[in-house]
């Protein structure tokens, strides 16, 4: 089935992939992101943080689209400033420069930027949403432990949790998803390709690899696929139109139950390895530690 909407919490509908724009040059990014509107993305991801809303904002100025026929999302990042006071002055800032008179998808980046305050600071969102200078809050890097506060408190809930999402971390997240998902919060994957950007040669190579052979894809295809097929609306990126052309085509992609469960498999292994390497890194440092510290006292003492 090709790309569509997912129906959020609030009624609204988000295109089921995104253009980001994290890591984008200022001097490229008004050029990446008119040749992803191009290609057929109606969905783009920003943030105050990645300091290249301008650029954004001059390329969807220049598509000439209707507004409603593309979906903007941004962050407040803490740029201006964290904690409840600073939100307002950050949407006002991210609306201006995208030249948007509203937001589709205002996320808090990440807790750490309500300063304790997640109460409060959720409230500043809510009330941007109420005067429609966004449409649809949303947060990014929220922990289980993190949205439970919020809900406590909120009159609105989150429609969505932006969270880093590949087979290598798909385990570990599987009860944050699990609690989304009994809350009506749906879920946005960032970072998909991790296994082609960051880790290669990792386990989920090997039957990602295969999987492409035999339906003919390329590796990051596959991935996204599963994204998709774990249930993520997807966050990606591509500086190449003929890898957004393709990341478009995963919409056609069906993975077997099979081609799921390897991928899950492998990156399950991934996790267990990187989590005995994590466990032995901090052995190390104990014993190094310890060791000098013996060193230290006997020299004291002898
Ligand atoms: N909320 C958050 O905290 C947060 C954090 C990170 C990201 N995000 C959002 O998610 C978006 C995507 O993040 P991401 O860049 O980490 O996503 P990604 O989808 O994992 O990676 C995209 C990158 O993969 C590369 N790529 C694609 N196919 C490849 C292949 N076969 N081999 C090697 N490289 C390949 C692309 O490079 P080319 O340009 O060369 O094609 C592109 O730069 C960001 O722009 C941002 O909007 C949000």
């Amino acid at each position: 089935m090709p790309f569509g909407t997912r129906t959020l919490n609030d009624g609204r509908k988000i295109p089921e992939i995104g253009f980001g724009t994290w890591k984008i040059p200022q001097d490229a990014c008004n050029g990446q992101v008119t040749q992803g509107i191009e290609v057929g993305f109606d969905h783009i991801d920003t943030a105050q943080a990645y300091q290249n809303e301008e650029q954004t904002g001059q390329a969807i100025a220049a598509a000439g689209l209707k507004r409603e026929e593309l979906w903007v999302t941004t962050k407040f990042s803490g740029r201006l400033g964290t904690g409840a006071s600073a939100v307002r002055k950050s949407c006002l800032e991210s609306l201006q420069k995208l030249g948007l008179d509203y937001i589709d998808l205002y996320l808090i980046h990440s807790p750490r930027l309500c300063d304790g305050d997640i109460r409060g600071t959720w409230k500043e969102m809510e009330k941007l949403k109420k005067e429609g200078l966004v449409k649809s809050i949303g947060v990014s890097n929220f922990e289980i432990k993190d949205l439970k506060v919020l809900l406590k408190h909120a009159d609105i809930k989150p429609v969505v949790n932006q969270i880093l999402y590949h087979p290598y971390v798909s385990a570990s997240t599987q009860p944050l998803i699990d609690f989304q998902d009994d809350h009506d919060i749906a879920f946005e994957g960032y970072s998909g390709l991790i296994p082609l950007t960051g880790r290669q040669g990792g386990p989920v190579d090997k039957p990602v690899d295969e999987i492409a052979k035999r339906l003919g894809l390329q590796p990051e295809q596959v991935l996204l696929a599963w994204s998709r097929a774990k249930g993520a609306i997807i966050v990606t990126t591509s500086s190449r139109s003929d890898r957004l052309t393709r990341y478009l085509g995963v919409g056609d992609v069906k993975l077997t139950d099979e081609d799921i469960h390897s991928i899950d498999k492998a990156g399950r292994k991934g996790e267990e390895k990187e989590k005995v390497w994590q466990m032995c890194k901090t052995a190390g440092k104990v014993v190094l530690l310890g060791g000098l510290g013996v060193y230290g006292l006997a020299k004291y003492v002898l």
